[in-house]
């Protein structure tokens, strides 16, 4: 598989390209029904593999579904979810450090007020959490998993891949949206997929046609200033 293009365009009109293509990524949480061609998703997946990777080892592994396997690992993940027997969620520390603390809160708040939820609507908000295991009604979901011998480094690797899938699969029109969500689901998720023992669910990801009228994909949000996040030593100007 070449991974290589060639292109004759000049320079900045193929950094204006990719600019604006991770600048309109955004999480879509509601999808057109609109079925997801297969030689579509294949060059998605071709393209997001040319992702580096710590001594090129290329731990990743996706499961891509749709149809009645997708309905049928949604069905499985929904009802454990309804049934409570999922362990809780470990993937943010507790207690958060404050400056997290303070975004995830505003995350919610938009999140919710896109909807309509009212913060203290705690049945709405398991509502909303449960759409994510449906894929947000996506043509297309995506199961992210590595071997669960690697070190928290390949973890990296994985996620750059899957930032690749998000920006190839944006370039050409297509909405996705991360969602570690699923994680907490492993038992069921690898049970329906036939995964081997050695593979943890990292996370899944919806893809598909995002509904672009829907309330909650009007969400935006908000990025630290680049000053706020980066130090740049040693320039000469
Ligand atoms: C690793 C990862 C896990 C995420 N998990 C979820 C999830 O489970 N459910 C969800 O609705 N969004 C999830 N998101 C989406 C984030 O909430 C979203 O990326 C963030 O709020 C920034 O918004 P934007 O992607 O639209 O710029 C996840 C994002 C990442 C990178």
């Amino acid at each position: 598989m070449a991974h290589t293009a060639t292109t004759e365009w000049p320079r900045e009109a193929i950094a204006q390209c990719v600019s604006s293509v991770m600048r309109s990524r955004r999480a879509v949480r509601a999808f057109k029904p609109e079925p997801l061609r297969r030689d579509l998703v294949e060059r998605i997946l071709e393209d997001a593999a040319a992702a580096p990777s710590g001594a090129n080892i290329q731990p990743w592994r996706v499961y891509v579904v749709s149809g009645s396997v997708k309905d049928d690992l949604a069905k499985a993940v929904v009802s454990a979810f309804r049934a409570g027997s999922a362990p809780a969620p470990t993937h943010f520390p507790e207690p958060l450090p404050d400056v997290f603390r303070a975004r995830l809160l505003d995350f919610g708040a938009r999140y919710y007020a896109s909807l309509g939820i009212d913060r203290s609507d705690a049945s709405a908000r398991m509502r909303q959490t449960e759409r994510n295991f449906s894929f947000f009604g996506a043509p297309v979901g995506l199961i992210f998993s590595i071997d669960r011998r690697l070190k928290p480094h390949s973890w990296i690797d994985l996620g750059l891949f899957a930032q690749n899938v998000m920006i190839a699969a944006k370039a050409r029109g297509i909405d996705t949206c991360p969602q570690v969500a699923f994680a907490q689901f492993h038992d069921q998720i690898a049970s329906c997929l036939q995964m081997p023992p050695e593979e943890i669910t990292a996370f899944g990801m919806s893809m598909g046609y995002g509904d672009v009228a829907a309330p909650v994909n009007q969400t935006r949000m908000p990025r630290e200033r680049t000053h706020d996040f980066a130090r740049l030593l040693g320039f000469a100007a």
